[in-house]
């Protein structure tokens, strides 16, 4: 496998060798699916933390002890990093995994399983500015350069996991089926609650609605900023320097008005609409 001082190349994208090796690429491509597990999906700055923090709450009847006392990268880990192999054994069905895979590099099992799917995805312009900061504060990326500068790798997929319009486009298989929900960050900005309920009813699970309301406050960036199992404090500064810029950073949708140009802001469009054209692919930010 091709690598730099930073990253592994595993199928032309780009992983931090700090959280992947060969043996986790490994152990992920041999992983047994099990039809009841749940995979948290996304493109990297999307929103991953956050599902993080719902969907375990979900699945225990919002029960809010895992989520306070088990780090985040334990209680819901990644198949493809090395933590995996490690704390895979200790998860209780149903199990609810995250990968920032695309679709066609799933583990074989996965295709022959019914495990589902929440993918969520966000706004691209808003996934360049918070993986920006995220360049900037943590030591395991490349240097972001300019604004621009990193919007132009972005844009070519010399960043994490390569494109974001890959990524949205590997999702959207129509072989998934009902196995899927797609559910976007700015809902859940919009209306916590509701996308809760959304995703609830497609795990088939039920919540009272005091649970629903204390699932739902829980999760709030206001507190979740304060749960440290999931705000990233636990890592050392070397490694993610919170004075440079925190983890859960701003939590909003739009902040790219505050970073992109009139002119700026048109390329970008234009490389991802020519690049979604014909996928059938539209979001509520397409409106704007
Ligand atoms: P910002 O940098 O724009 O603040 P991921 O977990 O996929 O790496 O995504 C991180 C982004 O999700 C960060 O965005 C982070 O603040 C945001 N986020 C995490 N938890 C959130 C919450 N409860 N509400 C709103 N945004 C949240």
């Amino acid at each position: 496998m091709e690598s730099n001082d930073l990253y592994l190349v595993y199928h032309g994208l780009f992983l931090p060798k700090l959280a992947h090796s060969e043996n986790s690429l490994n152990y992920f491509e041999k992983f047994v699916v099990q039809d009841d597990d749940v995979f948290i999906v996304s493109y990297p700055k999307s929103g991953t933390t956050w599902m993080q923090e719902i969907i375990p709450l979900l699945l225990n009847g919002g029960d809010l002890t895992p989520v306070q006392t088990i780090p985040n990268w334990d209680r819901v880990p990644w198949l493809e990093e090395t933590r995996a192999a490690v704390v895979m054994d200790k998860l209780s069905s149903p199990r609810a995994i995250v990968s920032h895979m695309p679709y066609h590099l799933m583990p074989s099992t996965f295709f022959s399983s019914k495990a589902k799917v929440v993918y969520i995805a966000r706004n691209p312009k808003d996934v360049v500015v918070s993986s920006f900061h995220f360049h900037r504060m943590a030591s395991f990326l490349d240097d972001p350069g300019t604004f621009e500068e990193f919007i132009n790798k972005f844009q070519t997929g010399q960043v994490l996991f390569g494109k974001w319009t890959d990524h949205m486009k590997s999702w959207k298989n129509p072989d998934l089926g009902d196995r899927i929900l797609y559910i976007t960050y700015e809902e859940l900005v919009q209306d916590l609650r509701g996308g809760i309920k959304r995703i609830l009813c497609f795990l088939g699970r039920k919540l009272s609605e005091d649970a629903l309301d204390r699932v739902t406050e829980h999760c709030q960036f206001k507190n979740m900023k304060h749960n440290k199992m999931s705000n990233y404090s636990l890592v050392p500064q070397e490694i993610m320097d919170s004075n440079k810029s925190s983890f859960l950073r701003k939590g909003i949708a739009g902040d790219w008005k505050n970073h992109f140009s009139p002119e700026l802001e048109a390329k970008f469009i234009a490389t991802i609409n020519e690049e979604m054209k014909g996928s059938g692919i539209r979001f509520s930010w397409d409106e704007e």
